[in-house]
């Protein structure tokens, strides 16, 4: 595993985005499992700078890691919604290749094996670009999930659904459950990229780094990857 600690996580944006363009340059067919979430916003946005000077992106195709359950893809706090504006707007995607688990199904657990199946059918993701929750969690795989999990619908734990309070009216409006690539699926991925910044994620990118690989901590199933590269804030990196 790659850790690289920065000042910030714009620093880790510019150097990854660098590393990405090389990818994509030499494959445009390349496919990105894409993260929520404020940790990976200076990634998408040092791309768009490779993408205004050039970089074609329009055959890269995208996996959303999760979506909330009871929430319909046109609400703008859909994941749907997030991945359009932060990520396939941004980068000129087609947005004919940018996937998002259906949240919104009559039957989500049915959308969740689809989703799952046309993971695969794509032949996989090359890079998975990951936050991590204060809980450890990855995509919502919250602490308990099965480190072999497939896409299926979670219960989201007290602490996310507070942690995630700041993008609803009031805390009762955040979704209980949601559609998550599991942490099998995750670990499918050829490479990892994972994301962290603030003090408020030191003591889970401590556990996730250096604490057992357990179910306890989702993401210290990062450990047993082969490919991993983990960009880690000052602030994040203090409990390390
Ligand atoms: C949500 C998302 C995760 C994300 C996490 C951390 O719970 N489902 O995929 O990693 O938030 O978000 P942030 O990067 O804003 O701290």
């Amino acid at each position: 595993m790659e850790i690289i600690i920065v000042d910030s996580l714009e620093e880790a944006g510019e150097i990854e985005a660098t590393r990405l363009a090389e990818t994509i340059d030499g494959n445009p067919a390349t496919v990105l499992g894409l993260a929520t979430g404020s940790s990976p916003l200076p990634l998408y946005q040092a791309l768009r700078r490779h993408v205004l000077s050039g970089l074609d992106m329009r055959r890269v195709s995208g996996f959303a890691l999760d979506e909330y359950v009871g929430i319909s893809a046109s609400d703008e706090r859909s994941y749907t919604a997030t991945i359009q504006r932060e990520v396939t707007g941004p980068l000129a995607l087609d947005p004919e290749l940018v996937h998002v688990p259906e949240g919104g199904a009559q039957d989500p657990q049915q959308a969740a094996v689809r989703y799952e199946a046309s993971i695969k059918s794509a032949g996989g993701i090359d890079v998975q670009i990951l936050g991590i929750g204060s809980d450890g969690h990855l995509g919502f795989n919250e602490p308990g999930s099965s480190l072999a999990s497939r896409t299926r619908i979670k219960t989201l734990s007290q602490r996310t659904r507070e942690d995630n309070a700041r993008f609803f009216a009031t805390p009762e409006e955040v979704p209980r459950h949601c559609i998550t690539q599991g942490l099998g699926t995750i670990m499918d991925a050829r490479h990892l990229l994972l994301f962290a910044g603030g003090r408020a994620k030191a003591a889970a990118i401590a556990a996730a780094l250096e604490g057992p690989v357990s179910s306890r901590c989702p993401a210290s199933v990062i450990q047993m990857h082969p490919s991993a590269t983990v960009y880690v804030d000052t602030a994040a990196a203090t409990e390390l």
